[in-house]
């Protein structure tokens, strides 16, 4: 079979929030697939990036009092930290806000231009005169014009449904700055795509490119129609890159964010000295997107219309998802459902969420549910009880003698199992997971009878029969390993624990199709252990939002009168001190600041190293006795309080700048003072 070249990219998580677990639905699908064709022996490539422009950072970096580059390399550092944890396989991870990016954006806007396909004309929209910025629709909260709903945003009422422009909001207030935004008109560029209408009409029926689901919607929803001009600049102050020939323009962030798959592709060609054209330019190679079914449009019509304008190769097949639930549904903060990537792996082993989500993975764009009892289940009833309990109930027994030296007579299940190879392959390559895990678990179904009925465990008892052990051993630990293969693309570790069993790497899929003989066995290392609901429980508990409103009547926001008798007495253990003038208090010069930074100080029982931003370029370092009570990764982003005129203090670790406020007698119970959401970097506390 001739090697195929394939090109995959991700979806470009946005830079302005953490990887949560329904991110990972896509981020696992597409992780899965690439290491299918790597096993498959095709050269594939995996790119992703870091989508980082457009109002929302430049809005966050001005709260927090950082600039935008800070926040796009904490949050890129987040991520690419998370998709380590899912053993999320990036071959080369960019960022949209790169020189290549820049190069590649300016290339396709001169084709773009070239082509006559650009034209200007004037937008009237909201502008915020106090944080002189436009404002998109969602930074805009008004009463309906329709139902007179108060409080809602700048597009469409969640009371009576209507939609609307930000414009007609009666009372609006800009909820960036609390302003009353003013109408003011702005040149802004447009791509006429409807000149590409009969290009996209024809490309998007290639059942090869598209599922006939995707085909019929955008049939039925937008290629019906004549297709409206898109709107791709933007005024500044905005983040992102200016339009080269419209200086005070900046592109929108949907132009120059898919453009950030090439941008990575350009800089994983560089870094491996690969052609670039090779990968973009040449019909010989694959181009595969895969997407969730909200970001159809851009990569159905504009994504390909913008290559096709440059001259650049189309995607081959842009693979569409449906979105997570859980628990059927939609994921929520107050239920603990919105589980953030970094949360669940400080509870969970990802190799269970990988295995799960391939169960019920296919290319149908319905969503995929998470249920948690059946989560739990599956995992430890096919992982645990059928696939890895075949080689820990039997690799003991051959540690001294190794695999027989023929494979012996298995009934022909080891035979079966090579021959559902090309089954299984196809599943995986037509993104049917789910199939692929039911076929892989018929066959651990039919190994498990066969380790029982053979009972090594009785066998071992009887030196007389220690041949048979062997043979029996040899033909359970292949067709754990056959079953290892098959699941490789999805669960890598296992793999690497088989590598590590038999000290032969699994390299290839065939290597499901010849059995291991007179192969040593290294002795058994606990592979995965069951999940314990408990488990589940504390995840869903850390990742539910707490309620700061008092006035909720559950026992704990009851207030002071549930605080039991002998707590307050601990209270007022330590003594009051004398009374102070306003004067005094005046002289502590307490400010809200950010962790920017955590680190551990290895040396130091106590200590942890945090580098806090106090607004604008205001930044302190400071030694905190908190290591008992608190990882450095629990630190970065949240807010806490400082003393931000204590004279420094050099101590033997570096020189510290300020104090943080705790409470607790030390140890594990010390506890930060939070500060509530709305409070600003820098706010000084009075
Ligand atoms: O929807 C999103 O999360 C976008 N950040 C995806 C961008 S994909 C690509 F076009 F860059
Ligand atoms: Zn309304």
């Amino acid at each position: 079979m001739t090697q195929r070249r394939i090109l995959v990219t991700a979806a470009l998580p946005y830079a302005n929030g953490p990887i949560h677990i329904g991110h990972l639905v896509e981020y696992i699908q597409t992780d899965i697939w690439v290491r299918y064709q790597k096993l498959a022996g095709n050269r594939c490539v995996f790119l992703c990036a870091d989508d980082t422009h457009g109002t929302a950072i430049m809005i966050r970096a001005r709260q927090e009092g950082r600039s935008e580059e800070q926040v796009i390399a904490e949050m890129q550092q987040r991520h690419e930290r998370d998709f380590a944890g899912f053993e999320v396989g990036f071959d080369h991870y960019g960022s949209t806000n790169s020189p290549a990016n820049r190069q590649l954006c300016g290339q396709i806007w001169q084709a773009l231009r070239q082509k006559g396909m650009v034209s200007e004309r004037a937008v009237t929209q909201l502008f915020d005169p106090v944080a002189g910025t436009f404002l998109a629709d969602r930074f805009v909260k008004g009463t309906c014009p329709v139902c007179k709903a108060p409080d809602q945003y700048g597009d469409n009422c969640d009371r009576c449904s209507s939609t609307y422009g930000p414009h007609e909001l009666i009372d609006p207030v800009s909820t960036l700055s609390g302003a009353k935004p003013e109408l003011r008109q702005a040149a802004h560029l447009f791509v006429e795509l409807e000149r590409l209408h009969p290009f996209l009409d024809e490309w998007t029926r290639s059942a090869d490119h598209l599922e006939p689901e995707v085909s019929n919607y955008l049939h039925g929803h937008f290629l019906n129609k004549p297709l409206r001009d898109w709107d791709v600049s933007r005024p500044q102050p905005y983040f992102g890159f200016e339009i080269p020939d419209s200086p005070g323009n900046c592109w929108y962030v949907w132009f120059d964010a898919p453009i950030g798959y090439m941008a990575s592709t350009w800089e994983w060609c560089q870094r491996h000295g690969e052609n670039f054209d090779l990968w973009w330019r040449d019909p010989g190679t694959e181009i595969h997107h895969f997407i969730g079914k909200d970001i159809m449009y851009f990569h159905t019509l504009f994504w390909p219309g913008m290559l096709h304008s440059a001259g650049l190769q189309l995607p081959t097949k842009v693979h569409v998802h449906g979105f997570l639930t859980v628990g059927g549904q939609k994921m929520s903060k107050r239920t603990g459902t919105f589980v953030k990537a970094e949360t669940y792996l400080r509870h969970l082993d990802p190799a269970f969420l990988r295995y799960y989500y391939a169960t019920k993975l296919s290319p149908s764009l319905n969503d995929l549910d998470l249920n948690l009892s059946e989560f739990a289940s599956k995992v430890n009833s096919d992982l645990v009880g059928k696939v890895v309990n075949l080689a820990s109930r039997t690799a003991r027994f051959v540690k001294q003698t190794g695999l027989s030296a023929t494979y012996p007579d298995d009934e022909a299940l080891f035979a079966r199992g090579a021959a559902a190879g090309d089954e299984i392959a196809a599943a995986y390559e037509a993104c049917d997971f789910g199939r692929a895990m039911r076929l892989v678990m018929e066959l651990a179904d039919r190994a498990n009878p066969y380790v029982e009925s053979n009972a090594p465990w009785t066998l071992s008892k009887d030196p007389a029969q220690a041949g048979r052990l062997q043979d029996v051993c040899s033909v359970a630990l292949n067709l754990f390993r056959q079953i290892v293969v098959y699941l490789s693309p999805v669960l890598p570790r296992l793999a690497r624990q088989a590598d590590e069993l038999f000290g032969v790497p699994i390299r290839n899929w065939r290597d499901a199709a010849s059995p291991l003989v007179g192969t040593p066995v290294a002795t058994f290392q606990h592979m995965l252990q069951r999940i314990d609901p408990k488990d589940i429980q504390a995840m869903i508990e850390d990742s539910r939002e707490k309620e700061l409103d008092a006035t909720s009547a559950t026992p704990a926001a009851a207030g002071a009168t549930t605080v039991p008798q002998d707590t307050e007495e601990a209270l007022l253990a330590e003594p009051l001190q004398p009374t102070i003038l306003i004067d005094d208090f005046a002289k502590v010069d307490l400010r809200v600041a950010r962790v920017l930074a955590a680190e551990d100080v290895p040396d130091a029982k106590k200590l942890l190293k945090l580098t806090l931003s106090l607004g604008g370029e205001v930044r302190r370092t400071v030694f905190a006795g908190i290591k008992a009570a608190y990882k450095p990764e629990q630190l970065v982003g949240r807010l806490v309080v400082v003393v931000a005129n204590l004279a420094p203090r050099q101590m033997k670790f570096g020189l510290s700048e300020g104090m943080i406020v705790a409470v607790g007698p030390g140890d594990k119970d010390v506890f930060l003072l939070g500060v509530d959401s709305g409070a600003k970097v820098g706010q000084r506390v009075h």
